[in-house]
């Protein structure tokens, strides 16, 4: 059944989970997220981003998600939209039956330049009022997403800041975050705490406290009945680099955010966590294998099949990880 995000993110800040919000932009990745989910009995959010939209068509992924909350009516569901640049966007989302959506106004209406907190602020409340008279949850982000490590945004189309971040952007501020919460009456806030977007997000192995977790612990302070949304948060599973890098890739060496440290964010309130990138690579590296053993086959479901089956491998560990298991 489709429910909001305040719904499905309140039952877990009740007993303490965390949800894997997984991009979605083709029927793979949708049958990958929902059988996992059904094989661990775990509600889905489920996501779309301006990228998908340009890639399927809203149509498309609206009918897709619809699809599986037909085909699996016993599992909550979340069909939300990703960072919505604008206002007018995220009525668009609401109009068509999304049941969340996020007004990423941490950056202006070109998703790259960082914006001013009055901005941020206006084009938020609006966004609230439309969706809040619709049923329809928010998320907001406050600060500029960019790793601690490299001070960049990350590589994603369409969403992050162009340059080098400083070490105060990269962190939101709690006392902000409060403001922010009471001024627009947001659903969920995204947070900057070290993680960024796309597959480069560190240059060495993750050692310790790779992300800002006293400073995740202190916004939660402030904020407690806003649940907090970790986006960035692709593990970059270095077998899926090894995997693609035989059978032809050259991706570079790279790493992302370690499963224990979102775990440790889960523990201080962060209930949402944004997951695109390691689909991706899962998807890409059982392909990439498929192929260069089968050199004959040309059949798309085989290797597509191949493709399902690494995502849903990726989903369910994440599932297992967050504590998502059991709660659907
Ligand atoms: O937040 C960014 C997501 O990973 C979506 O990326 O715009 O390439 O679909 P995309
Ligand atoms: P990753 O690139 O780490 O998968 O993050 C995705 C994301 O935050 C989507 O909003
Ligand atoms: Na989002
Ligand atoms: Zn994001």
């Amino acid at each position: 059944a489709l429910i909001s995000m305040r719904q499905m993110l309140d039952h877990a800040a009740e007993f303490g989970y965390g949800v894997p919000a997984f991009n979605v932009n083709n029927l793979e990745q949708m049958r990958a997220i929902m059988m996992a989910a059904d094989d661990t009995d775990s509600p889905v959010i489920v996501q779309a981003s301006a990228g998908a939209r340009k890639y399927a068509g809203a149509p498309f992924l609206r009918h897709l998600i619809l699809a599986a909350i037909e085909e699996f009516p016993h599992i909550p569901v979340v069909m939300h939209q990703d960072h919505g640049t604008s206002p007018a966007i995220c009525q668009r989302s609401i109009q068509l039956g999304f049941s969340s959506v996020m007004m990423d106004g941490s950056l202006r209406e070109d998703g790259k330049t960082p914006a001013d907190y009055d901005y941020n602020v206006d084009v938020t409340r609006r966004v609230v009022e439309m969706a809040h008279a619709c049923g329809v949850s928010v998320e907001g982000e406050l600060g500029v997403l960019g790793s601690l490590e490299t001070g960049q945004a990350g590589e994603e189309d369409g969403v992050g800041a162009e340059g080098t971040l400083t070490h105060d952007q990269l962190l939101t501020d709690p006392e902000e975050a409060a403001h922010f919460v009471k001024e627009t009456q947001v659903d969920a806030l995204a947070i900057a705490c070290g993680t960024s977007h796309g597959a480069y997000k560190f240059t060495r192995p993750p050692t310790g406290d790779i992300l800002a977790i006293e400073r995740i612990k202190e916004i939660h302070a402030r904020i407690p009945n806003t649940h907090l949304v970790m986006h960035g948060s692709s593990s970059v599973p270095q077998d899926w680099l090894a995997i693609i890098n035989e059978f032809g890739g050259e991706i570079p060496e790279t790493y992302g955010v370690p499963v224990e440290q979102i775990q440790e964010g889960i523990r201080h309130g962060v209930r949402k966590v944004n997951i695109d990138t390691d689909l991706r690579l899962a998807s890409t590296g059982a392909i990439r294998r498929y192929l260069a053993k089968n050199k004959a086959e040309f059949d798309p479901r085989k290797y597509l099949a191949e493709s399902t089956k690494a995502m849903y491998d990726i989903c369910k560990a994440r599932y297992e990880a967050f504590g998502t298991a059991g709660n659907a």
